[in-house]
């Protein structure tokens, strides 16, 4: 088992990252710079997760003090919503440099197929899911961009050399083999929710079949959105006795037993977590193999759920019935 994925372009994708969703601005920089002391070298950033800035004085603090140089790290970003319209699309993404600090991303996804009407940057950063938080009603304002425009846009960001390689997140096959219909640069990574309750087995399969690397997010299940009241505590894949007896057999945690899943079965996973402990814990990943028995009976947990679904939280949170799975 390799330690990274090889995308088309021969750029290698390490197989496991630094998720940021939800890491608290002030605690970023020093978690990122601990991060790499760890031994991380990929981390996975958003305009969305409002630390982009605080990752970029990470890095600049691992580089300076020569924990790692630029070019071994990879970092992915992600255009929002907001930001769709071909004339968008380079300024978001210069934007994200400009916080990161770095002259170019090693991946830049589109972060939701879901357009939503534009915001100024000096009206907000990050600009988030209403179109106006102080109105009386605040809703989401879907905008109609297609896709293709911004996938157009997103291939010439490679082409002037700001980021080396493109992808998209939260697409099914339909979505993939619409813009593999007219992509000049084809997508190198799907980035999709993954774990043992949300396998995706076809999905893995049509990747394959096309050559599209797949991250997996939200690789440990329930864990993120129980305090966002999107999951159960009963929920939780780490309390399955199949999980539990791998770990005991291995000598590892359960997490360490869900991440070694999703990286065997050929997914690159970006877990989150704010606690030095578990950065390492997370990363240590490479030193066991779980059975096939084992990686059945973990794949075998699958009950199609989805926690991180539009068609749910836009309407709870943010008063906009928004399915793009059905
Ligand atoms: N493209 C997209 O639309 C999208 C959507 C969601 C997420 N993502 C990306 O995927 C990354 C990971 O997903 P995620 O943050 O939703 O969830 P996750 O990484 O699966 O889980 C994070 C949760 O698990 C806990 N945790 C971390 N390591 C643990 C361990 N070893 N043992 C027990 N608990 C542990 C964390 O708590 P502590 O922090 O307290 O340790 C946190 O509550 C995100 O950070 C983001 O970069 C992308």
């Amino acid at each position: 088992m390799t330690a990274t994925f090889t995308l088309p372009s021969g750029d290698q994708l390490p197989a496991v990252g630094l998720g940021l969703w939800k890491i608290p601005k002030p605690q970023t920089a020093n978690l990122v710079q601990t991060a790499v002391r760890a031994g991380y070298r990929h981390f996975d950033a958003a305009c969305d997760y409002g630390n982009e800035a605080e990752a970029g004085a990470g890095f600049r603090s691992a580089i300076q003090a020569g924990a790692c140089r630029r070019d071994e790290l990879w970092i992915t970003s992600k255009l929002w919503n907001t930001y769709h319209r071909s004339e968008h699309v380079r300024p978001a993404c210069e934007r994200s440099l400009r916080d990161l600090g770095v002259d170019y991303l090693d991946l830049y996804l589109i972060h939701f197929p879901i357009a939503l009407e534009y915001v100024s940057p000096e009206v907000r950063y990050p600009p988030e899911w209403f179109y106006d938080p102080a109105a009386k009603d605040p809703r989401m304002k879907p905008a109609a961009v297609p896709l293709a425009e911004t996938w157009r846009a997103m291939e010439e960001l490679v082409t002037a050399g700001l980021v080396k390689n493109i992808g998209v997140c939260n697409f099914g096959c339909s979505l993939l083999r619409d813009l593999l219909s007219y992509a000049r640069i084809r997508p190198a990574v799907l980035q999709v929710e993954l774990h043992p309750y949300l396998t995706q087995e076809k999905l893995l399969r049509y990747c394959r079949e096309e050559r599209i690397a797949v991250t997996g997010f939200s690789p440990l299940g329930a864990s993120s959105y129980l305090s966002l009241n999107m999951a159960k505590a009963d929920e939780s894949v780490l309390e399955q006795p199949v999980v539990k007896h791998a770990a005991a057999r291995l000598g590892k945690t359960p997490a360490q037993v869900v991440l070694r899943w999703g990286m065997q079965r050929g997914t690159a996973v970006v877990p989150k977590t704010t606690h030095p402990a578990r950065l390492a814990e997370n990363l240590a990943i490479f030193d066991f193999e779980l059975s096939a028995d084992e990686m059945r009976a973990i794949s075998a947990l699958d009950r199609g759920r989805r926690f991180n679904d539009p068609g749910q939280f836009c309407e709870s949170a943010f008063n906009t019935f928004f399915p793009i799975y059905e």
